[in-house]
């Protein structure tokens, strides 16, 4: 993890004092769901060893210092005010700040916090939702609130949609703040249900990090979530009494879909699809199963790649290498889409030699080659000290 002692150094250094409180929050794999949590179906992810660590302090003066080894120093007298440029980090602390008023907290003074990170940042591995969490949990704790953490996803992903201004759903906030070693997360989106499964020790998690990123990612999210919308208004229009695409089962889908514009049906068709997915691989889980999932995730990535279009060249190119490596039993990409990572579920056969003969397969067509990140499944977002 993002270590505790290099956060609480990096606050001595730029504050001069010792830090109230130090929290952490892990970022997270998407295993499948692909897009379905704003559409309110089901997801499963789990958290990964991978960590935003804060350390914070309230203070007497109505100031906002945020300080990290990555990013520059900012200081904001209005909390209430959205960054812009290079400063734009700190929105994630700023928002989770005022949604947290809206629960309660009690604002007086302002804080002082140093944040760092070990979660690759663009490869859709969720640091920003981790850095929202491990803020959350700092600054509750430093002004005497206390939330569920329920409410600690929920008020993480409302300073991302309405702070922020990225209509994401509730998977990453949710792996963030609800994750557990060894466990699996999956989240009911609709009824903003969290539970935690275990995978089977002999299984794990290999992020292959591409480091490619479409520069329009954010506005291509933002397209893709209206087009779900777009996809429901159209099938209402077409008489079906539906207010999310998970209302639509795959039968009523296909009798309606040629009501549908092209592209719109191919946004909702992976949709419908993949919370058919997600209800079978989490059948399989529960029954143990982990050897039988592997389709299910190819046939996702499959989707993403056909229908959704949030695919790139470099991640095809990934699960089609990885789904001739031994003992893989599944692979596809993670998270929003556009660039970022793929991400394999593989048995111990699948050993680090053979995670190489993937990386140097890609530098031979790319010239390039991916980050590897062996990943342990782990704890949530947790308070690591308080004075
Ligand atoms: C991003 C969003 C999530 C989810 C995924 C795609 O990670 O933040 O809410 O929509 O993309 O499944």
């Amino acid at each position: 993890m993002a270590s505790s002692e290099s956060a609480v150094s990096c606050f001595e250094t730029n504050f001069q004092s010792s830090p109230q409180v130090v929290a952490t929050a892990p970022g997270r794999v998407e295993v499948i769901g692909n897009h379905t949590d704003y559409n309110q179906g089901p997801v499963i992810g789990a958290a990964i060893d991978r960590n935003v660590t804060v350390a914070l302090s309230r203070i007497a003066d109505t100031v906002f210092r945020f300080a990290s080894s990555e990013y520059p120093f900012v200081e904001v007298n209005d909390s209430s005010l959205k960054q812009s440029g290079e400063n734009a980090w700190v929105n994630y602390p700023l928002g989770v700040y005022n949604a947290l008023i809206r629960r309660g907290l009690k604002p007086s003074g302002g804080f002082q916090i140093a944040v760092e990170s070990n979660v690759p940042s663009g490869a859709g591995l969720s640091s920003s939702a981790a850095l929202e969490l491990a803020s959350a949990k700092a600054i509750a704790s430093a002004f005497d609130l206390e939330l569920s953490d329920k409410e600690f996803a929920i008020a993480c992903r409302e300073a991302e949609n309405d702070f922020v201004g990225v209509p994401c759903g509730i998977l990453d906030q949710g792996v963030s703040a609800f994750g557990q070693a060894g466990q699996l997360v999956h989240i009911d989106c609709r009824e903003l249900v969290f539970s935690t499964f275990p995978l089977g020790s002999a299984y794990s998690i290999w992020i292959f990090n591409t480091h490619k990123k479409h520069s329009l990612v954010e506005s291509m999210y933002a397209t893709r979530h209206k087009e779900c919308f777009e996809a429901v208004d159209q099938l209402r229009a077409a008489g079906l009494e539906v207010s999310y695409l998970a209302d639509v089962n795959p039968d009523q889908f296909e009798a309606h879909k040629s009501r549908l514009s092209e592209d719109v049906a191919k946004r909702a068709e992976h949709v419908i699809y993949e919370i058919e997915r997600v209800n079978q691989v989490d059948s399989l889980l529960a029954e143990g199963q982990v050897g039988q999932v592997g389709e299910l995730l190819f046939a996702s990535h499959e989707s993403s790649s056909k229908l959704f279009e949030n695919s790139i060249e470099e991640l095809d190119y990934l699960v089609s290498i990885l789904k001739s490596m031994p003992d893989v039993v599944g692979a596809r990409l993670t998270g929003g889409g556009f660039g970022g990572a793929a991400m394999a579920l593989a048995g111990e056969a699948f050993t680090d030699s053979y995670a190489q003969s993937v990386a140097s397969a890609y530098r031979g067509r790319f010239g390039d080659e991916p980050d590897i990140l062996h990943c342990h499944i782990s704890d949530g977002a947790r308070l690591l000290s308080s004075n």
